[in-house]
């Protein structure tokens, strides 16, 4: 059913489409260290794709090679079809590929709503010399990306803290922040590191809830990192396990429960 381009339809009703991203045989090292050992794997298009393993294992380096962060030694990222070329993230992301970092990265001293904003840039053509010149033109983008921006706050339900300064939001707050800023690059994909890391179980299922919301409302395809089991099943279409910068197992959720390398190398081992 996995196999080629045929688009499929989930249990739970949604389309998963043909493939839109594919690591060949990644290998990333740093010095002496491999993080990645010729890893391939698949994302398909409208898929929420989880990568798992125990700490170390190599998952943020190989969200960090999606994301142009890091250019492998060897192996091939192909995109919709084409082989990627080495690079810059800035340039990954104009591809339509956005991410959140499993340490979070905002700016502190900003409100919630300017932090989002950020994740315009992208969008946002007229320069300072353009802005003198096109008054107009300059205004009319600020405010389809205001109003970009404000639906974002609407979607997470966080409208209450849009002028509050990030530095004083409690930590699932200031994640579902984040998730906000990759969101108003309006990607294709969305990377996620350990969105949920740290979180308590209410505020896991709230970000569970969005996450599973922007894939079906958005029709955002979603690679994530996550430590808990629970969470990888309820959410994930397909599970990549890795260890030791190795791929484990590959499959839906079930299989690669039953899959008996990985009990022995993350189940057993890594649930705390
Ligand atoms: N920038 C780096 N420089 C050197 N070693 C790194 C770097 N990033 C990751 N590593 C090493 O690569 C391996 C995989 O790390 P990482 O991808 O962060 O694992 P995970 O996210 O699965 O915990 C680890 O041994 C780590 O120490
Ligand atoms: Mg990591």
């Amino acid at each position: 059913m996995l196999d080629g381009q045929d688009s499929y339809t989930t249990a739970d009703g949604r389309t998963i489409g043909g493939v839109m991203m594919e690591m060949r045989n990644i290998t990333l090292r740093f010095g002496g260290v491999v993080a990645i050992k010729d890893i391939s794997f698949d994302i398909r298009e409208g898929e929420i794709r989880a990568i798992i393993g125990p700490n170390g294992a190599g998952k943020s380096s190989m969200l960090n090679v999606i994301s142009g962060f890091y250019n492998p030694q060897e192996g091939e990222v192909w995109f919709h079809g084409a082989k990627r070329p080495p690079m810059k993230p800035y340039e990954v992301a104009r591809q339509g590929i956005a991410r959140t970092f499993q340490n979070i990265a905002l700016f502190e001293g900003m409100s919630v709503l300017d932090n989002i904003m950020t994740g315009r840039l992208g969008f946002m053509k007229a320069g300072l010399m353009s802005q003198a010149l096109w008054w107009g033109k300059a205004q009319k983008e600020e405010t389809e990306n205001r109003e970009a921006v404000e639906k974002i706050i609407d979607f997470l339900e966080i409208q209450n803290i849009r002028k509050t300064p990030v530095g004083r939001l409690p930590y699932g707050l200031k994640k579902r922040v984040e998730l906000g800023r990759a969101l108003a690059a309006e990607p294709k994909l969305l990377l996620l590191d350990e969105p949920m890391a740290g979180m308590n179980v209410e505020e896991k299922e709230d970000m569970s809830r969005f996450i599973l919301d922007v894939n079906d409302e958005y029709g955002t395809t979603i690679a994530l990192i996550e430590h808990d089991m629970g969470v990888v099943m309820d959410l994930s279409d397909r599970v990549v396990v890795m260890d030791y910068g190795k791929k484990i197992g590959d499959g839906t959720p079930d299989e690669v429960r039953n899959n008996q390398d990985v009990i022995d190398a993350y189940l057993g081992v890594a649930h705390d």
